[in-house]
Protein backbone atom coordinates (compact mmCIF):
# COMPACT_ATOMS: atom_id res chain seq x y z
CA UNK A 1 0.00 0.00 0.00
CA UNK A 2 1.21 3.85 -0.90
CA UNK A 3 1.81 5.27 2.05
CA UNK A 4 3.08 8.99 2.91
CA UNK A 5 6.40 7.15 3.77
CA UNK A 6 7.10 5.58 0.25
CA UNK A 7 5.45 8.36 -1.45
CA UNK A 8 8.16 10.77 0.32
CA UNK A 9 10.45 8.31 -1.91
CA UNK A 10 8.68 7.93 -5.06
CA UNK A 11 7.04 11.20 -5.57
CA UNK A 12 3.46 12.19 -4.59
CA UNK A 13 0.39 9.68 -5.02
CA UNK A 14 -1.73 8.84 -8.10
CA UNK A 15 -5.28 7.95 -8.07
CA UNK A 16 -4.12 4.28 -7.97
CA UNK A 17 -2.55 5.10 -4.16
CA UNK A 18 -6.38 5.31 -3.49
CA UNK A 19 -7.59 2.34 -2.28
CA UNK A 20 -10.93 0.52 -0.60
CA UNK A 21 -9.97 -1.25 3.05
CA UNK A 22 -12.21 -3.96 3.48
CA UNK A 23 -12.69 -3.36 7.52
CA UNK A 24 -12.79 -5.76 10.25
CA UNK A 25 -16.05 -6.48 11.28
CA UNK A 26 -17.86 -8.49 14.30
CA UNK A 27 -21.22 -9.55 13.49
CA UNK A 28 -23.26 -10.93 15.83
CA UNK A 29 -27.60 -10.95 15.99
CA UNK A 30 -27.19 -7.69 18.24
CA UNK A 31 -25.51 -5.92 15.09
CA UNK A 32 -22.07 -5.42 14.06
CA UNK A 33 -18.92 -3.87 15.37
CA UNK A 34 -15.86 -2.29 12.47
CA UNK A 35 -12.81 -1.88 14.02
CA UNK A 36 -10.18 -0.01 13.06
CA UNK A 37 -6.21 0.15 14.48
CA UNK A 38 -3.90 2.85 13.52
CA UNK A 39 -0.88 0.69 11.71
CA UNK A 40 -2.51 -2.33 11.58
CA UNK A 41 -5.82 -1.74 9.50
CA UNK A 42 -4.81 1.74 8.18
CA UNK A 43 -1.41 2.48 7.01
CA UNK A 44 -0.72 5.06 9.18
CA UNK A 45 -1.07 6.10 13.54
CA UNK A 46 -4.75 7.62 13.94
CA UNK A 47 -3.92 11.30 15.42
CA UNK A 48 -7.65 13.24 14.65
CA UNK A 49 -11.20 11.65 14.36
CA UNK A 50 -14.07 13.63 13.13
CA UNK A 51 -17.43 13.22 11.18
CA UNK A 52 -19.16 14.72 8.82
CA UNK A 53 -23.36 14.81 9.32
CA UNK A 54 -26.10 17.09 8.59
CA UNK A 55 -25.17 17.35 5.20
CA UNK A 56 -28.46 18.25 3.03
CA UNK A 57 -29.38 15.65 0.48
CA UNK A 58 -27.42 16.18 -2.58
CA UNK A 59 -25.08 18.15 -0.33
CA UNK A 60 -21.25 18.84 -0.79
CA UNK A 61 -18.40 18.96 1.57
CA UNK A 62 -14.34 18.45 0.66
CA UNK A 63 -13.01 20.57 -2.57
CA UNK A 64 -9.60 20.65 -1.57
CA UNK A 65 -5.91 18.87 -1.93
CA UNK A 66 -3.82 17.35 0.99
CA UNK A 67 -0.49 18.32 1.21
CA UNK A 68 0.89 15.71 3.85
CA UNK A 69 -2.37 14.14 5.32
CA UNK A 70 -3.36 10.44 4.83
CA UNK A 71 -6.92 9.71 6.02
CA UNK A 72 -9.56 6.98 5.82
CA UNK A 73 -13.14 7.77 5.05
CA UNK A 74 -15.96 5.77 6.05
CA UNK A 75 -20.12 6.22 5.22
CA UNK A 76 -20.81 4.97 8.72
CA UNK A 77 -24.64 5.78 7.72
CA UNK A 78 -25.92 6.36 4.27
CA UNK A 79 -23.39 6.94 1.32
CA UNK A 80 -22.20 9.52 -0.89
CA UNK A 81 -19.45 10.08 -4.00
CA UNK A 82 -15.62 10.47 -3.33
CA UNK A 83 -14.41 12.69 -6.58
CA UNK A 84 -10.04 11.89 -6.04
CA UNK A 85 -7.95 13.57 -8.51
CA UNK A 86 -4.21 13.19 -8.61
CA UNK A 87 -3.94 16.21 -11.60
CA UNK A 88 -3.93 13.64 -14.17
CA UNK A 89 -6.73 11.39 -13.52
CA UNK A 90 -10.10 11.60 -12.17
CA UNK A 91 -11.96 8.66 -10.45
CA UNK A 92 -15.09 8.74 -8.51
CA UNK A 93 -15.98 6.40 -5.61
CA UNK A 94 -19.34 5.46 -3.77
CA UNK A 95 -19.28 4.82 -0.44
CA UNK A 96 -22.17 3.07 0.97
CA UNK A 97 -20.55 0.34 3.50
CA UNK A 98 -20.14 0.78 7.08
CA UNK A 99 -17.26 -1.78 6.91
CA UNK A 100 -15.21 -0.18 4.16
CA UNK A 101 -13.49 2.82 4.17
CA UNK A 102 -11.59 4.85 1.56
CA UNK A 103 -8.06 5.12 2.20
CA UNK A 104 -6.42 8.65 0.41
CA UNK A 105 -3.24 8.99 0.74
CA UNK A 106 -1.34 12.54 0.53
CA UNK A 107 -1.78 14.87 -2.55
CA UNK A 108 -4.71 14.36 -3.89
CA UNK A 109 -7.68 16.40 -4.44
CA UNK A 110 -11.10 15.18 -2.99
CA UNK A 111 -14.67 15.85 -3.37
CA UNK A 112 -17.50 14.29 -1.63
CA UNK A 113 -20.76 15.02 -3.12
CA UNK A 114 -24.52 13.82 -3.54
CA UNK A 115 -24.42 12.92 -0.07
CA UNK A 116 -27.84 10.61 0.50
CA UNK A 117 -29.99 12.22 3.54
CA UNK A 118 -28.91 11.45 6.99
CA UNK A 119 -25.47 10.12 5.65
CA UNK A 120 -22.74 10.11 8.60
CA UNK A 121 -18.97 10.58 6.96
CA UNK A 122 -16.27 9.35 9.68
CA UNK A 123 -12.93 10.19 9.00
CA UNK A 124 -9.94 9.16 10.57
CA UNK A 125 -6.48 11.50 10.03
CA UNK A 126 -3.31 10.81 10.65
CA UNK A 127 -2.87 14.42 11.21
CA UNK A 128 -3.78 17.50 14.01
CA UNK A 129 -5.67 20.07 11.94
CA UNK A 130 -3.34 22.07 10.28
CA UNK A 131 -4.87 24.95 7.85
CA UNK A 132 -1.46 25.05 6.10
CA UNK A 133 -1.50 21.59 4.92
CA UNK A 134 -4.71 22.25 2.91
CA UNK A 135 -4.41 23.25 -1.22
CA UNK A 136 -8.27 25.25 -1.16
CA UNK A 137 -7.72 25.96 -5.02
CA UNK A 138 -7.60 23.66 -7.55
CA UNK A 139 -5.42 25.44 -9.88
CA UNK A 140 -2.89 26.11 -6.67
CA UNK A 141 -3.07 22.36 -6.31
CA UNK A 142 -2.27 21.88 -9.87
CA UNK A 143 0.63 24.00 -9.69
CA UNK A 144 1.72 22.59 -6.62
CA UNK A 145 1.28 19.38 -7.63
CA UNK A 146 3.32 19.67 -10.93
CA UNK A 147 5.97 22.04 -8.97
P1 LIG B 1 -13.07 21.91 6.01
O1 LIG B 1 -11.95 20.92 6.14
O2 LIG B 1 -12.83 23.10 5.13
O3 LIG B 1 -14.37 21.13 5.56
P2 LIG B 1 -14.93 20.89 4.08
O4 LIG B 1 -13.76 20.94 3.16
O5 LIG B 1 -15.60 19.56 4.12
O6 LIG B 1 -15.90 21.98 3.81
O7 LIG B 1 -13.45 22.39 7.45
C1 LIG B 1 -14.55 23.25 7.67
C2 LIG B 1 -14.26 24.09 8.90
O8 LIG B 1 -14.02 23.27 10.04
C3 LIG B 1 -13.05 24.98 8.74
O9 LIG B 1 -13.36 26.24 9.33
C4 LIG B 1 -11.98 24.33 9.58
C5 LIG B 1 -12.76 23.57 10.61
N1 LIG B 1 -12.09 22.31 10.99
C6 LIG B 1 -11.38 22.26 12.18
O10 LIG B 1 -11.31 23.24 12.94
N2 LIG B 1 -10.76 21.09 12.53
C7 LIG B 1 -10.81 19.98 11.73
O11 LIG B 1 -10.23 18.93 12.09
C8 LIG B 1 -11.54 20.05 10.49
C9 LIG B 1 -11.62 18.87 9.58
C10 LIG B 1 -12.16 21.24 10.17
Amino acid sequence: METERTIAAAGYATIAGCRLIPLRTVDDPRGSITIVEGEQDVPFPIERVYHLHGVPAGGSRGGHGHRRLEQLLVAVAGEFDVLLDDGAERRIVRLDDPGTGLYIPPGIWRELEAFAAGSVCLVLASMLYDAADYERDYADFLAWRSG
